[in-house]
């Protein structure tokens, strides 16, 4: 049996969940970070060694300024609420995605983040944040031609993406109910196998997560071959 090693996950559900029980989109975007608390526990009790969470997409700039707002404020609610825990607990956390164009008051706490937590190795919790794939993979061709390659294969382009070193997903879980990628991890999915949940993130819970995870072990990943 081979459990999966990284699972990637699209939360999404938030503002209806929040809408539905408090009339307010933030409030499911509060309960969506508490519910990134859990899962990550939940994680690491499967034995998984990378998590990888998409926070903010380069196309969330486009909501409205109050709910922008908020997210940002819940990053900095979340260092200051669970970092201590997260690095006591041995979680190394990684951000991934445009962290240039952020709000400067971020960027020290990403920095102090992931220098702090570098050594841990119970499992990597990867934020992707102002990330998109596409832009990624933008940034990955120019700074391809800028190193003048002469030679441009697979391990090349891998190694130009902001995941180099990170092992592709396994899995893909999406919450929220729709059935599409939404500009994430483009490249790195090509081989995932892709769970579309009916739940809003914020319900989405272990037993969820342990029947994806069975049902994983269970396919026979064929990677384009026969595998008989
Ligand atoms: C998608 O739900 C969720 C997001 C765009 C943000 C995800 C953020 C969190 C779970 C909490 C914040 C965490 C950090 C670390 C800042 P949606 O708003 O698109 O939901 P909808 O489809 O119901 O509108």
């Amino acid at each position: 049996m081979i459990l999966p090693s990284h699972i990637a996950i699209i939360m999404d559900g938030n503002g209806r969940w929040g809408l539905k029980k408090y009339n307010d989109r933030n409030k499911g975007h509060y309960y969506g970070l508490q519910n990134i608390n859990k899962v990550i526990e939940h994680c690491i009790k499967l034995k998984i060694k990378y998590l990888t969470l998409y926070t903010f997409s380069t196309e969330n700039w486009n909501r409205p300024k109050k709910e922008i707002n908020y997210l940002f404020y819940l990053f900095k609610y979340f260092y200051k609420k669970n970092f201590n825990k997260l690095n006591k607990n041995n979680i190394r956390i990684k951000f991934i995605g445009d962290l240039i164009n952020i709000p400067k008051d971020l960027k020290p706490i990403i920095k102090k983040i992931q220098e702090k937590t570098k050594k841990n190795n119970a499992i990597t919790v990867v934020f992707a944040f102002n990330y998109g794939a596409k832009s990624e993979l933008i940034n990955a061709f120019k700074s391809i031609l800028k190193n003048k390659n002469k030679v441009i294969n697979e391990e090349l382009i891998t190694n130009n993406l902001y995941t180099k070193n990170i092992p592709d997903p396994d899995i893909l879980i999406r919450t929220g109910g729709n059935k599409r990628l939404s500009n994430f991890l483009l490249w790195q999915l090509s081989y995932a196998e892709l769970f579309f949940v009916n739940k809003n993130w914020p319900d989405f819970n272990f037993l969820d997560l342990k029947k994806i995870v069975n049902t994983f072990t269970s396919i026979k990943r064929k990677f384009g071959g026969l595998n008989e």
